[in-house]
């Protein structure tokens, strides 16, 4: 018999949370899952998963969609394209950043940043901000108001001539964070470290791409990373240290959680898939590609990412997406020019490649339970910025955002691909498992076609974070 109040039943799946994973039919109603169980009457609509793994949508709690850049750079992907390939990839919510620029208030900031994706979002989004000008109505009116109207989190920059803030500015910022509940995270390289190096090695003539690793060797990292936790300690407040790289940064983030700090970590694709080669082992061009910050390291440093997203270091797996072009003058050829890496723009794509990278490596690869799988891609990303449990399960009561696995080998070509982005680092690359089905609130939008919603993707405010102190492992 068909029960009218359930607008959908994904049938057979092997449902997997954070914690479980069990056998269950899917009922759906008003967007919404409303029953889990076993022979549920029939909806209205019917998916049968067939004993396919059924996982939550992805929440990737790093990307960075239409941007505002300096000229002449400008972002490949805004909020159509973005979340286009984030759908098509299994990520259901994304949250990208709200970037103030310098000289701005952080409200204008905000506004823009809505203007900029309202009507053209797929999938539900909501923002971090980008504190770059810590002005006293900015500590004292802006950021509090924004917090408490459902802006949540932060990011704080070490590094970048236009982003960067000083240790007394960060100290200020974090304790605004620690009076009003916000989540701080924090890019960590040292910048006067960087500038040195690359002053040197543009001295030299060691301009081609592969120097931006030589540029940002791990050292910059590990010393702003156990800068930021320090600062963190003096302020008292947690912080989250994102896109760690390798070795170094992760032995800080081990050795201040030994002493009982709050601090979490995210990373990201680039540092399992890629490494400083990928940026070339001579002097082409080509490596600008794989051009991002901090770069991607080392086989060894790789096998240390897998290990702290196992045991749990890491509490987020994120894209990071930060997508230009690579022949385009708004791209990684600034004014259609080949030029020093020092002026490469940063980022890599990875918004649609991120979940079925570590499906594939982690969880059929036997590196990693289905079940930590869930909780790196989606559950602890909606904890750490407040959207759970609505985004990031499988339970009554949460948003029918919903990924129903294909696992069968592919390649991965960027022709295949939805963003604009004119590569992908991980061209060539064999994949064993892509989604077959994206469900947001219920809805199909990807079954092998993307369909598309543009404008149906909804504005989310944050709530405060709920993750536990040990990186939401408990
Ligand atoms: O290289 C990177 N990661 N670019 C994106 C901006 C950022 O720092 O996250
Ligand atoms: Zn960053
Ligand atoms: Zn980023």
């Amino acid at each position: 018999m068909t029960d009218p109040g359930l607008d959908l039943v994904v049938r057979r799946a092997r449902v997997a949370t954070a914690s479980d994973t069990f056998d269950a039919d899917i009922g759906v109603a008003g967007g919404r899952i409303v029953q889990l169980g076993v022979d549920l009457p029939k909806g209205v609509r019917e998916i049968d998963a067939a004993g396919r793994v059924v996982t939550p949508g992805g929440v990737d709690a790093h990307c960075h969609f239409d941007q505002p850049m300096a000229p002449p750079l400008r972002m490949a992907d805004d909020f159509d394209t973005g979340t286009r390939a984030a759908a098509c990839g299994g990520t259901t919510t994304v949250i990208p950043f709200a970037a103030q620029m310098k000289g701005q208030s952080l409200k204008a900031a905000v506004a823009d940043y809505h203007h900029r994706a309202e009507g053209r979002a797929h999938v539900d989004y909501a923002f971090h901000l980008i504190v770059s000008d810590p002005t006293p109505a900015v500590l004292k009116e802006e950021l509090p108001a924004l917090i408490r109207d459902g802006y949540t989190s932060f990011k704080i920059y070490m590094t970048y001539e236009d982003l960067k803030l000083d240790d007394g500015q960060i100290l200020d910022v974090l304790e605004v964070a620690r009076e009003h509940g916000a989540m701080a995270m924090v890019h960590a390289e040292n910048a006067d470290c960087i500038e040195w190096l690359t002053k040197r090695l543009e001295a030299a003539g060691r301009t081609a791409p592969r120097f931006h690793a030589h540029s940002r060797p791990m050292l910059v990292e590990r010393e702003a990373t156990h800068r930021a936790i320090s600062l963190a300690e003096l302020v008292d407040v947690p912080v989250l240290i994102v896109h760690v790289s390798g070795r170094e940064a992760v032995e800080q983030i081990r050795w201040a959680r030994a002493h009982g700090l709050k601090v979490y970590a995210e990373t990201c694709p680039q540092y399992l898939f890629l490494t400083a080669a990928d940026l070339g082992i001579d002097d082409s061009y080509q490596g600008a590609k794989c051009v991002c910050s901090p770069p991607p390291r080392d086989k060894a440093n790789q096998e240390i990412i897998w290990d702290g997203l196992n045991d749990g270091l890491f509490t987020l797996f994120s894209s990071d997406h930060a997508p230009f072009r690579y022949d385009a003058p708004e791209g990684k050829k600034p004014d259609g020019e080949e030029v020093s890496f020092r002026h490469i723009p940063n980022g890599i794509p990875g918004v649609e490649t991120r979940m079925p990278l570590l499906y594939s490596e982690g969880v059929l690869a036997g590196r990693m339970t289905l079940n930590r799988f869930v909780e790196l891609t989606a559950t602890n990303p909606a904890k750490a910025y407040g959207l759970h449990p609505r985004k990031g399960s499988i339970a009554i009561g949460s948003d029918a955002d919903l990924v129903i696995w294909n696992e069968r080998e592919l390649v991965l070509r960027n022709a295949d691909l939805h963003h604009a982005v004119d590569y992908t680092p991980y061209e060539g690359q064999t994949l064993k498992a892509w989604p077959a089905l994206t469900l947001i609130g219920g809805a199909v939008v990807w079954d092998g076609q993307f369909h598309p919603r543009a404008g149906l993707g909804r504005f989310l405010r944050c709530g405060k974070p709920t993750l536990a102190p040990d990186g939401g492992r408990n």
